[in-house]
């Protein structure tokens, strides 16, 4: 269960000085809810990828410093040209986007002709150029309904994502064989483990938990539907099915509910790789800049904004 953070006297002085230098450098911070506490304690936006995604778009800052992984900050490079993206930790990628590439994506499509590519934003930018339209955790139905010309969807990476958007509509979905090592950890023992410990508990799961573990809970969500659900619901506890960072922000915003993670060990290695001193650093030496070529640019910003469009 998640009880109580403090920020250590270091943290704060820390934080005293990224926030001086925000405002030097003309920088806004995006932080996605899987970041550590500390840094979600100093992000000026918080929220999933698609409320990411679309606040890099509007953002009126000069720089955005992207505290998550490096898909994240590659969206906001290919939605904001203009922008400087810094990326904190170079190494904070996303196991899962690194299931496909642009070169075995042309090769998979050439056996469904007739298919149209539904790319999850967890991909890289050239899987993003190669693809008709991205979608996120909390808009895939809606954007393969979107699709009128064909009955045929390739849905690259997450095939647990992929299974479950099949639910809801009647076209062919034909998965790609990826998916996210941190959500692939929990099984369903633990799920129903967690259930008999908290008997009077709901049960809230990302899409990217295999089915499962879906079949088991009452609500698939985003992150940041996560956020909203448990605000608006009565229940008084709830158990929380993806990276365990998530239980911070649900905690903070809902001090009277309880939250609680069916396996501890739910850990992105690569969103935990970020920290206030790489924060800090990153805005003190302008690095790491992620940039996208212009041709890649412009040919994933055309499946960035076909997604942005339709919700
Ligand atoms: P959300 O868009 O729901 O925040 O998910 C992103 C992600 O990487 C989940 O593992
Ligand atoms: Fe990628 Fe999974 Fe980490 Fe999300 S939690 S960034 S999908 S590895």
């Amino acid at each position: 269960m998640f009880t109580k953070f403090e920020l250590s006297s270091e943290q704060k002085k820390i934080i005293k000085e990224i926030k001086k230098l925000k405002k030097e450098r003309d920088a806004v911070i995006i932080v996605h809810n899987y970041q550590r506490p500390e840094i979600q304690e100093i992000g000026d936006i918080l929220g999933d990828s698609l409320a990411l995604s679309r606040a890099a778009a509007k953002t009126q800052q000069r720089v955005i410093v992207f505290c998550g992984v490096h898909f994240m900050a590659e969206s906001a490079a290919i939605l904001c040209p203009d922008k400087t993206v810094l990326l904190p930790e170079l190494e904070a990628g996303c196991p899962m986007a690194e299931m496909v590439t642009a070169k075995k994506l042309h090769e998979f499509k050439k056996k469904y002709p007739g298919a149209k590519v539904v790319c999850y934003v967890n991909s890289s930018a050239e899987v993003k150029a190669a693809s008709d339209i991205c979608c996120t955790s909390s808009n895939a139905t809606k954007v393969v309904q979107s699709i009128k010309d064909t009955n045929e969807i390739i849905f690259i990476p997450d095939k647990n994502l992929a299974h479950y958007t099949s639910s809801f509509t009647e076209k062919k979905i034909i998965p790609w064989n990826g998916c996210c090592p941190t959500h692939h950890r929990l099984k369903p023992e633990d799920v129903l483990k967690a259930k008999e410990a908290h008997p009077n508990a709901t049960v809230i799961a990302h899409p990217e938990c295999t089915p499962s573990v879906l079949a088991l809970v009452d609500y698939v969500l985003s992150t940041e539907g996560m956020v909203r659900y448990s605000k608006e619901t009565k229940a008084k506890e709830i158990i929380v099915c993806t990276e365990v960072g998530m239980l911070y922000r649900l905690k903070k915003e809902n001090p009277n509910k309880n939250f609680y993670s069916p396996l501890e060990e739910m850990i992105c290695p690569n969103m935990k790789l970020n920290t206030l001193e790489s924060v800090l650093n990153s805005l003190e030496k302008m690095e790491h800049v992620v940039t996208v070529p212009a041709d890649v640019r412009e040919k994933a910003k055309r499946a960035l904004d076909k997604m942005l469009e339709i919700i």
